[in-house]
């Protein structure tokens, strides 16, 4: 038995497309920032008595078809035709709308890997937690990390830019909404593929990585949210140009968002970044964070989050 603990991560330049589906392999590189309070913890356990792989998340035996593709996987790399007992809890402090499947993936990594005795050194977490879903292979490392996008299984894997984290950067989820996101990220990032200015927004990315990595090692808050910002608008942008257009933004979400940006106009630093779904998530520093809290409270739900660590044994 074997049992891992990861934590989510919010991506500053976003992972937005697949080169290849079956490897989970990115159009581009992406950069996240693991946080401290919304965390997974799995446990693996083998046992020469299961006929196939025992999924049980938050107490219910559950259904996930990545979670065999990843074992699988991992038997085809060790020889070992064992089944496993997958047994994951989400700890989140307040209920729905919080789950992740970055924490989840980093943490069953580590976990899968220690039963079958395959290697845990952090890059090839990295690879696994990928196959499982590609923002958790960031959440295998704590602080800021990049993603490189890779051309094959061997070569996409996230790196640390830089933990511990030395200086007060603060995240805030405010959360508007807490239903399950409708159009899941997999679907919505096919789709947005469709766009006519797809290319446009990875040529863009290239550059922000660039930028976001002197803003991170010159921990210069203000230009880490202004640049998480622009590529956050973009990708959203892209689903509104997709063949198909959809939106993950609610009526609440730009609410949220012109507040952020009065806050900035009266010098407090605040940046909006949105994932797939429409609550917003405030880029702050340790100073500000309770009056950004205090002036978006009534929108919802507030979560203050600070760096958090990377996948480990508990
Ligand atoms: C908007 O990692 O959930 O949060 O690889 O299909 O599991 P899959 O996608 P997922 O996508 C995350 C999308 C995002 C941006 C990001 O975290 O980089």
């Amino acid at each position: 038995m074997t049992q891992a603990r990861a934590y989510t991560n919010i991506a500053l330049i976003k992972y937005w497309g697949k080169s290849d589906i079956t490897w989970n392999l990115p159009t581009s590189s992406s950069i996240g920032l693991t946080l401290d309070q919304l965390y997974t913890d799995t446990r693996v356990d083998l046992t020469d008595d299961l006929k196939q792989d025992l999924f049980i998340l938050d107490g219910q035996l559950a259904s996930n078809p990545r979670i065999s593709k990843v074992l699988d996987f991992v038997r085809q790399q060790t020889g070992s035709h064992k089944y496993a007992k997958i047994t994951s809890e989400n700890h989140v402090p307040n209920s729905a709308g919080l789950a992740s499947s970055a924490s989840a993936f980093a943490a069953f990594a580590l976990a899968a890997s220690d039963s079958y005795g395959l290697p845990t050194d952090r890059p090839s977490l990295s690879r696994l937690a990928r196959l499982g879903s590609g923002s958790a292979s960031r959440s295998v490392y704590g602080g800021f990390s990049i993603w490189y996008q890779g051309y094959d299984h061997q070569s996409s894997f996230a790196q640390s830019i830089l933990d511990p984290v030395d200086f007060g950067i603060r995240v805030i989820d405010v959360l508007t909404d807490k239903k399950t996101k409708k159009i899941p990220s997999s679907q919505g990032m096919q789709r947005a593929q469709s766009s006519l200015d797809y290319s446009n927004w990875l040529s863009q990315s290239k550059m922000q990585i660039r930028e976001m990595i002197a803003a991170i090692k010159n921990k210069d808050i203000e230009k880490i949210g202004l640049i998480a910002e622009r590529n956050a608008m973009g990708m959203h942008a892209l689903n509104r140009s997709a063949d198909k257009p959809f939106d993950y933004f609610a009526g609440e979400t730009w609410a949220v968002i012109n507040d952020i940006h009065r806050l900035y106009h009266a010098g407090i630093p605040a940046f909006a970044t949105i994932d797939a779904g429409p609550n917003v998530k405030v880029i702050t520093d340790s100073r500000s964070c309770q009056k950004v809290a205090d002036q978006l409270k009534n929108f919802g739900e507030i979560l203050i989050q600070k760096p958090g660590p990377g996948v480990v044994h508990v």
